[in-house]
């Protein structure tokens, strides 16, 4: 898709499709929708009266209404051959989130319909539609809807062989010239929008791959060959140099595979150098390719989604992506460890103790429990690289999806600024996150009777908090942040706005954090 920003007024643009968006004006419970184009043209609102007449058109969120322009509109101004009404929802809830899925909707809007060109016009918010838009910056407005843009137009029919080529080639973005600082402010935001929707498509384009194709030696070699042309330093270790650091739970994992683990080390060092003591941030993410359970094997059913179980991997290689050409002034080192878990003559047991790279002795007390394994050596290893500042993203635990569904992921920090900066980052990114305690009087779940700690829970209850305990004792003093994006990896559901499949969560957040420790 070629993407590009636009300075003009939308009346006279000529494409085959423009898209605008509407919000709904309606409070209060029952009462008749009230749509509410957002934008100032005239002839846009002409073209599009008689579709929102009453009870045809809500304005609901990923709600799209389909004019076909006639020779009357055209001659009075309007010049794109359809005009696409994109629902936003009520105008107390919008959020940058909701224009990036609008935007997101209009695009795939377009590709049902095989048109392969298409403009958005930018909202123009007027008095009637409240403060809430009216505060949106034109930085923050282009970096929504190309990114929405952007992630909606992949579809991840990569292995199906009567795929149908649907993809959009051109896409432009309308916004009427208002001054020199909003232009620039609209290129900016534009730009990064692009940079981190592809880092965030390249994370999903991972996690699409099977099991067989991306066994760990290839996701280090996919890695590598970013880093390469990103500009980032990169080594890929596998079994000699984990056990020659000791790292003895991550071994314990990947020893039971034919396929040898791979520990990715990419390091992002900003071009100015920056004070000896500033922050160094460590990036830690679980890479399990497959996830079969090990010798506590997984049931059958649905064990084909654990491909997916290397998403937090996934995430921070994308994230590595975009922070290598958004070039913040703060030093990040992400740590990826990646290994299949598998049942096999040399597999961990459960009752196995092992002693981490750290020195704590653990407990394997079930074998599922992997991904905490090799994280606790990763989160130690990364400090022992001069990481001051930990976060680690990683599909860690069912409990997690139980706890808190699909449109929020886990949140846990041993650290209240770290977790605030965090906390930020997400009113920019959009991405729900949803904090869970990991205070010390949870530690006794993970006391073990036979080693330091062990690898579950004393019981099922509060499993996801039971693996933050665990992953907090490796994290030790430093600032730790622990996304567990368990339910949020892997869309369910196709919606408007989105494919099924991989989702790429994470990305955007975990860049916008890293950011947030830039010394500009
Ligand atoms: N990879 C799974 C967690 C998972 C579950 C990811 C569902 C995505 C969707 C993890 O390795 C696992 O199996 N965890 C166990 C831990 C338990 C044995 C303590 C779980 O959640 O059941
Ligand atoms: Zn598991
Ligand atoms: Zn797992």
């Amino acid at each position: 898709m070629n993407t590009k920003l636009i300075f003009a007024d939308v009346d006279g643009f000529q494409t085959p499709m423009l898209a605008v968006f509407a919000v709904d004006l309606a409070t209060g419970k029952n009462v008749e929708p009230r749509p509410l184009l957002l934008t100032s043209s005239i002839d846009v609102a002409d073209a599009a009266a008689r579709a929102l007449g009453p009870g045809e058109f809500k304005a609901a969120l990923g709600e799209t209404a389909l004019i076909h322009t006639t020779e009357d509109m055209r001659s009075a101004g309007l010049q794109a051959e359809r005009l696409l009404i994109v629902g936003l929802g009520k105008t107390k809830d919008f959020s940058l989130d909701k224009l990036r899925k609008g935007a997101g909707t209009a695009v795939r809007a377009a590709k049902a319909r095989s048109i392969r060109e298409l403009a958005i016009a930018f909202p123009e918010v007027s008095a009637q539609t409240g403060e809430s838009i009216e505060q949106l910056s034109a930085k923050l407005t282009a970096r929504a809807m190309v990114e929405g843009a952007e992630l909606a137009e992949l579809d991840w029919d990569t292995y199906r062989s009567n795929r149908k080529d649907s993809n959009i080639n051109d896409l432009s973005m309308i916004i009427a010239v208002k001054d020199e600082a909003t232009e620039k402010e609209a290129q900016t935001g534009f730009a990064e929008g692009l940079i981190i929707a592809a880092a965030q498509n390249f994370t999903r384009s991972l996690v699409n791959e099977p099991g067989n194709v991306l066994t760990p030696t290839e996701l280090g070699a996919r890695a590598k060959a970013m880093c390469d042309e990103a500009g980032l330093a990169c080594q890929v270790y596998s079994s000699e140099k984990i056990q020659e650091l000791k790292m003895e739970a991550f071994w314990a994992v990947a020893k039971g595979s034919e396929q040898p683990p791979a520990l990715i080390v990419m390091t992002y060092q900003p071009a100015k150098g920056v004070a000896k003591d500033a922050p160094v941030l460590g990036l830690v993410g679980k890479g399990i390719t497959f996830d079969t359970g090990g010798i506590s094997i997984k049931p059958s059913d649905g064990m084909e989604k654990m491909k997916y179980d290397m998403a937090g991997a996934a995430a921070m290689i994308g994230a590595m992506h975009a922070i290598a050409r958004l070039k913040p002034a703060v030093k990040v080192v992400a740590v990826v460890c990646s290994a299949e878990n598998m049942p096999d003559g040399r597999a961990m047991k459960p009752g196995d103790v092992v002693t981490a790279m750290s020195g704590t002795t653990i407990e394997i007390v079930n074998t599922d429990a992997e991904g905490r394994l090799v994280l606790a050596d990763g989160l130690h290893y990364a400090k022992t690289l001069g990481c001051t500042h930990l976060i680690d993203a990683a599909t860690l635990t069912g409990a997690c999806v139980v706890a808190l569904g699909a449109l929020n992921a886990g949140l846990f920090s041993n650290d209240e600024k770290s977790c605030a900066k965090f906390e930020q980052a997400l009113a920019v990114s959009g991405e729900g996150f949803w904090r869970l305690p990991c205070t010390d009087d949870y530690r006794e779940r993970i006391t073990s009777e036979i080693a330091d700690i062990m690898n579950t829970g004393k019981n099922r209850w509060g499993g996801a908090i039971s693996a933050a305990m665990f992953l907090k004792e490796f994290a030790g003093d430093t600032p730790w942040v622990h996304l567990d994006i368990a339910g949020c990896a892997w869309n369910e559901e196709k919606k408007p706005w989105i494919a099924y499949g991989p989702s790429g969560i994470a990305v955007r957040s975990i860049v916008e954090w890293v950011r947030s420790y830039s010394a500009q």
